[in-house]
Formats: C-alpha cells, structure tokens, sequence
C-alpha cells in the first residue's frame, strides 16, 4: 500500500465537472451557452491561463445556492479520497462569486457543509483557503478578508490566484500582512506564467508559506538556493502545466529535476475538472511520462503531508499510515 496523500494546491471550483455544469443549469434555471456536453468539452482546449480562466469564470455561474457549493465540494471529496487523498487544502475564490451577486456565507457555509461531512463519510481532514483574485482590485481583496474575519469564516488561510502576469504580489503586500496577523496561513500563486521575481515578492513581501506552482524558479539558481535552503514547499501541478502550456509536454515536465535540487514538491491537481484529472491522474501521468518510482511517489507524498496545514498529530498519523 502507498502512502496517502494531501492535496495542497486545487481551486474548487476548477472542479466543477461538466456533468455538474449541466445538472446545476437546470437545477437553477441558467441558460448555458453550450448545445451539450460534448460541446461543452470541446472547448477545454486552452493556450495559455487565461483562455482556460475565461472558461472557468464562465461555467461558476451555475453556482448559486449554499446547497450548490456544497454538492461541488463533496464530489470533490468523494473522488479525491478514492483517488488516495487522505488531507485536502482546497481554494475557493469568494470574489468571483460575490462580484456576482452571490453572498460569502453562501459560498462559505456551502463548502463547510461538505468539509464537515467529508470527516465522517471519507475519513478526509480538509481545510480552506480563500484566494484572493490578483486581477482584481486590491481594495475588493481588502473588503474581502474584512468580511471573511468579521464573519468568522473557519478558513485556514488565505491564497493568491488567477492571472499572474502583470499583477505582481507586492500589489496584495497589505492585504497578506493583515492575513498574517490575524493568524491565518498565507500562500501564493508564483512562478507559474510569471518571473521568479515574483516568487521572490511571494516570500519577501508576502510572507507565503507555500509557493503554488513556482516551476519557473528553475531559472534562477539563488532563488532555488534560497527555496531549498528554507525548505518552502512548491504545490506542482503536472496535468495543469501541459494543459497551460507552461510545459511543452509530461516528458519534459522538470518535477525530477525539482526534487533533484532539493526542492520541496509536492504533486497537486490544480482544476482536475478541466485539466484531465485528479492527483492521482497526476501520479499515473508522471509514472507514464518519465517513469516515477514508487519511491519517488513516496517522497512527494510524505512532502504533502509534511507540507500541510494539519495539525502535528494528524501528519503523523498519516504519516505512518499505508
Ligand atoms: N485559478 C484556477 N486555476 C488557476 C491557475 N492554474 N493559476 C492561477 N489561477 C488559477
Ligand atoms: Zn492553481
């Protein structure tokens, strides 16, 4: 038996399977843009982030109810477990929700119906992690930790996602610093489209914990120094980097290299939805491509759990669990 897993780096509403695209359509009366399924997937063909961001900002739309939110979250839990996914630290992105019309308790109390009962169905500990939209304003992300800590949201910290370049983290310094204070977690998208510069701003100015993505520190070697130095966990999202482009193909992916260099990694689905599958579809696509190990698969697993926000006597369980 392996090791079990947890899951660092997925966004949940990157989730949102096609099926529950169309189920929650008709639950809620919206009028989807697509004739079918099959026309609907025959879009999930991107370029680069963005094209992938127009459609994924698109298809949450049929999210509306708390009762929505919580059907999304416990599919995600369902397949993830199956998928050997022990602990999950899923984003969910409030402002598009709200931007929209669509309250944050709505949103909160929704995935928090499904995080409680994945405990007792799944035997999966998760936690959540509100990500802040970096091609937002800033002020909107202020407003949001404002409302999530007036509201008393059971988060565990707060992230930094959507479209990286030109939209550097020292925008979000402020934001982070309150984050901090108020004893949240703190992670940030970095290094996936954008410049090592930017995971450089990640850990200076926002004080990240966990870089998400950061492959392209690779091309700075004092900043590989510095990452393997701190032992700052990268959350590498192998099926997403192919899918975006920011790897040419799985057999170039440079997760071996990565960990060759003493890079903390760890495997992670990213929008398993849209990307062609969850952490474990990560795994086997790695084991295909440039024939991981079970031993590597070992490390990358023990890294997740080491690399989580779970408490000390729930790593260790995990940690001894095969
Ligand atoms: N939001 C959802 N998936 C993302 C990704 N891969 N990068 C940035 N923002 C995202
Ligand atoms: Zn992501």
């Amino acid at each position: 038996m392996s090791l079990p897993v947890a899951e660092l780096h997925m966004h949940i509403e990157g989730s949102l399977e096609p099926e529950l695209i169309f189920e929650l359509a008709e639950r809620n009366s919206v009028t989807l843009p697509y004739r079918d399924i099959d026309d609907l997937r025959s879009r999930y063909e991107f370029t680069d982030l963005q094209s992938f961001l127009d459609l994924y900002f698109a298809n949450m739309q049929v999210l509306r109810t708390e009762q929505d939110f919580a059907d999304l979250a416990r599919a995600y839990f369902a397949r993830a477990a199956q998928g050997g996914v022990a602990h999950a630290e899923i984003f969910c992105n409030p402002q598009a929700h709200m931007a929209r019309g669509v309250s944050l308790e709505v949103v909160i109390d929704g995935i928090m119906d499904a995080v409680s009962a994945s405990e007792r169905e799944f035997g999966l500990s998760s936690g959540v992690i509100a990500a802040v939209l970096r091609d937002r304003p800033v002020r909107e992300a202020v407003d949001m930790l404002a409302d999530l800590l007036a509201m008393r949201a059971p988060i565990v910290g707060i992230g930094l996602d959507s479209a990286e370049v030109g939209n550097p983290p020292s925008l979000f310094e402020d934001v982070f610093a309150r984050a901090r204070a108020e004893g949240l977690h703190t992670v940030a998208h970095a290094g996936e489209e954008g410049p090592p510069e930017y995971i450089w701003q990640a850990l200076d100015l926002l004080g990240a914990e966990r870089i998400d993505h950061g492959v392209r520190a690779l091309e700075d070697p004092e900043l590989v120094r510095r990452l393997v130095d701190e032992q700052i966990p990268l959350t590498v999202c192998p099926l997403s980097n192919v899918r975006l482009r920011v790897v040419d193909t799985m057999a170039v992916h440079p997760v071996r290299r990565m960990m060759t260099e003493g890079l903390v990694v760890t495997v992670n689905s990213d929008d398993p939805a849209y990307f062609g599958g969850y952490v474990d579809d990560n795994f086997t696509a790695l084991r295909d491509a440039v024939d991981l190990t079970d031993g590597e698969r070992d490390i990358l697993a023990r890294n997740s759990i080491r690399a989580s926000f779970a408490s000390e006597a729930r790593k260790s369980e995990l940690l001894a669990a095969r």
